[in-house]
């Protein structure tokens, strides 16, 4: 990316000129990488609140307007008419697939579901109330062990493949997670069927019964899929691309992120707002809760509100609360009394000075769970499922970095605040 103009910086009485970079989207960008070497300064900026940490053509976050774009094409778009192995090719190869090339793709994809047998014996080494996201963090780590002919990151090929094997095996792995978790056998994958119908099944079927995924359903979940995919540079991707730029195998990289994204503040949130409503229970409790919201000493927040980037409405949030209606009519549960708090909440928030000022919005993670649930998932597994949705989008950022010729291992530095110069003598003896 070429520098149109400088940006001067005074520090005393020096003056710095520093390259300004224009993107094809979002704000200029100030470029310090020469700063320490040619002015002894660092730039602090911890919670990366004004830092852009790489340069990439995969996903633009638009905070101000509330807009998503996936290589270019509006979220929007996408939830309404592509589905996830569609969306899954655009992010991993920069353009929507031509028929024949999305049919071989989900085919690549179909072949790579099952797990290696040998993996259930590692998912018996966990205790049944395990969380599952301890459970595919580890998982995720093992595959490193069992498919260990993909690990080599210096080989295109050997990167497509664990590419393949990771979104192909991610929805095996939670699904089993999940039966663990319940006491079930666990059930291979269907071929016949699509990802989000494959993973129902999964997770739903059990040996005694037939098993016919609704296609509502299944869609619903698929758009899920879709919505979280993928989202610039957040804690979990950064997390992958940390972990890649020291040459970890990706399995390792992938591992890290869903870790990352277990946290409450991240993808653990959807778990956590779930049980907020539950905790509010009905409408009339909701401006107890707003209070402790906007109370500085409480540290209560409104899961599934707020964000670092959308000042504005979250557009994943407004198509999830559309398919929430939708859902919950199609399971004639139209008038579940959670969406009815999570709609009133989102009512009086919005319209509350506190959130105005603050610009806080819904979320992605505010109505996820109201559609999980009536799908018949136990919030435990709303995070595996956000987890399994943004493993192609880890994927495709961590391929991007490491196909970058310019990759250098990410080392940030950092303001020492501590002691300087004690003497152990005189310390022991004072
Ligand atoms: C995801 O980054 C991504 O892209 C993430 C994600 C993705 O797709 O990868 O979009 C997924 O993680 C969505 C976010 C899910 N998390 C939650 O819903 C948890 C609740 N939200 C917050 O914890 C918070 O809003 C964050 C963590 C999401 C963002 O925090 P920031 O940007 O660091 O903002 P902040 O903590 O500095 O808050 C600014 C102010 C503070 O008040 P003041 O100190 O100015 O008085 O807003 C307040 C905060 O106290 N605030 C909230 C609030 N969120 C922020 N107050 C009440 N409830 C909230 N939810």
């Amino acid at each position: 990316m070429n520098s149109k103009r400088n940006a001067t910086l005074t520090v005393g009485n020096k003056k710095y000129e520093l390259p300004v970079l224009s993107p094809s989207a979002g704000p200029d960008a100030i470029d310090i990488r020469k700063l320490y070497s040619s002015a002894n300064l660092f730039a602090y900026d911890p919670g990366f609140t004004s830092t852009a940490s790489c340069q990439s053509t995969i996903t633009f976050v638009d905070g101000e307007a509330g807009n998503l774009l996936y290589r270019g094409y509006p979220v929007e778009q996408l939830a309404k008419q592509s589905s996830f192995i569609e969306v899954c090719y655009l992010l991993l190869y920069g353009n929507l697939p031509s028929a024949e090339e999305l049919e071989e793709f989900e085919q690549s994809v179909t072949i790579h579901t099952m797990v290696h047998d040998q993996m259930t014996n590692f998912f018996r080494g966990f205790r049944r109330d395990a969380h599952p996201m301890a459970i595919i963090t580890g998982v995720m780590g093992a595959m490193s062990a069992f498919y260990h002919d993909s690990t080599d990151i210096r080989d295109p090929m050997q990167r497509e493949i664990a590419s393949i094997r990771m979104i192909a095996k991610l929805p095996t792995i939670v699904a089993m997670a999940f039966k663990y978790s319940i006491g079930q056998p666990f059930v291979f994958p269907k071929n016949r069927l699509s990802y989000a119908a494959n993973f129902m099944r999964m997770c739903f079927k059990v040996p005694c019964e037939s098993y016919k995924v609704q296609p509502a359903i299944s869609r619903a979940l698929d758009r899920i899929f879709i919505l979280h995919a993928d989202h610039e540079q957040n804690a979990s991707t950064s997390t992958v691309r940390l972990a890649g730029s020291s040459g970890a195998n990706p399995f390792a990289c992938i591992a890290a992120g869903i870790a990352c994204l277990w946290g409450p503040a991240h993808g653990g949130a959807n778990e956590a707002c779930l049980k907020m409503l539950h905790e509010i229970q009905s409408p009339d409790r909701i401006p107890e809760f707003i209070k402790r919201a906007k109370d500085p000493s409480d540290d209560f927040r409104l899961m599934g509100f707020g964000h670092r980037v959308y000042k504005n409405f979250d557009p994943r949030a407004k198509i999830l609360k559309e398919s929430a209606d939708e859902i919950l009519s199609e399971l004639g549960d139209a008038d579940n009394p959670i969406l009815k708090v999570a709609r009133e909440l989102e009512r009086i928030a919005v319209d509350d000075e506190y959130f105005r000022e603050r610009r806080l919005y819904p979320n992605v993670d505010f109505y996820s769970g109201i559609i999980l649930s009536a799908i018949g998932f136990p919030t435990a597994m709303f995070t595996p499922i956000f987890a399994l949705s943004r493993t192609v989008g880890w994927i495709s950022q961590w391929k991007e970095m490491i196909a970058d010729p310019a990759l250098k291992i990410g080392r940030p530095r950092q303001m020492y605040i501590g002691e300087t110069g004690r003497n152990y003598d005189e310390s022991k003896n004072p």
